[in-house]
């Protein structure tokens, strides 16, 4: 399979998640929420912050309060995390690295939120309503971390509100603290389908069930990738020479991995998954797939 026809495969899965009717029915409940709230915190994969967005977030959210958490920040690379900090926060937004598995970053939130909405706040303060929590929704594509977020930073300690007839039908709020409160579903984006890159990064990073045929093609890749920018990485875990061609390269690492079929043939599929897995898991170091400036 061509990378070309692998990248057909790609988008077929993704169109088959994603069809017209799910993404209008998606759209239509962002576009409702969106209004109940202040502030919109959207999680992106820290790996790939520009694939894993969904850029109609920046008109619906428009006149909000923005948030961006790169999430699985403990998996990309560090100076790159700070590059892509200073990107949002030139286009007006927040940002905040974190790691919600392991809660790093997460208390930093509540002193962010607050500067965040300062104008609310002061707005509110002007028209003699005082302690009027700021309401926050979570935005973010499938498998990026929200539930897990969620869990991190409403943790046990947060009360569920209720319901409340008139301004919030029908929605649960959870209650964090006296001045702020999350809408307790996260709102699902759907990712951009425009373009192959864009299909291949979210397939690396797992936001799409591995199409079992497709492995080779993207692990090659992800080779050619890593091979560009992070030079070193695969010599060093798996003793491979890397000057051989990405798909050669697959090979090789097959062979020393003992990812062997009869006949001594290299089990490329196993090695594959191995290669993605290790990535994955961040076993190969913290990696990021996108840059600012490369863009
Ligand atoms: P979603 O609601 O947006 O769909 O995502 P969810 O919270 O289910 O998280 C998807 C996967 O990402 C989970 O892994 C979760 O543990 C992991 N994850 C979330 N945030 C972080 C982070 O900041 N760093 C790292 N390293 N991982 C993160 P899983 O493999 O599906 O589950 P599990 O094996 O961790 O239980």
């Amino acid at each position: 399979m061509t990378v070309r026809q692998w990248d057909a495969e790609v988008r077929k899965y993704m169109n088959y998640q994603w069809y017209p009717g799910h993404m209008t029915k998606a759209r239509r409940m962002m576009e409702e929420n969106i209004k109940l709230v202040d502030l919109v915190i959207e999680l992106v994969d820290a790996r790939v912050p520009l694939a894993s967005r969904n850029p109609d977030i920046d008109a619906m959210g428009k006149n909000k309060a923005r948030l961006i958490l790169l999430n699985k920040s403990d998996l990309a690379d560090e100076p790159v995390n700070k590059l892509w900090k200073e990107y949002f926060e030139k286009q007006g937004m927040y940002v905040l690295e974190v790691n919600s598995k392991s809660g790093s970053g997460i208390k930093a939130i509540h002193g962010l939120v607050k500067e965040a909405c300062r104008e609310k706040i002061e707005r509110d303060r002007r028209r003699g309503i005082l302690n009027r929590p700021v309401r926050a929704m979570v935005v973010g594509i499938p498998n990026v971390g929200k539930s897990t977020f969620i869990n991190s930073f409403a943790g046990k300690a947060c009360t569920k509100t209720g319901n409340r007839p008139g301004v919030t039908k029908g929605k649960q709020w959870i209650r964090l603290n006296k001045s702020l409160e999350l809408l307790d579903t996260p709102g699902i984006l759907w990712p951009k389908f425009e373009s192959q890159e864009v299909g291949l990064k979210l397939a690396l990073i797992g936001s799409m069930n591995d199409n079992i045929n497709s492995v080779e093609e993207m692990t090659v890749s992800l080779i050619g990738m890593l091979r560009e920018r992070y030079g070193g990485v695969l010599a060093e875990r798996y003793g491979v020479e890397e000057a051989t061609e990405a798909y050669d390269l697959l090979k090789d690492i097959a062979k020393m991995r003992r990812c062997i079929l009869k006949g001594e043939e290299p089990d490329m599929k196993k090695a594959a998954f191995l290669v993605l897995d290790d990535f994955r898991s961040g076993r190969l170091g913290r990696i990021s797939l996108e840059m600012p400036c490369m863009e």
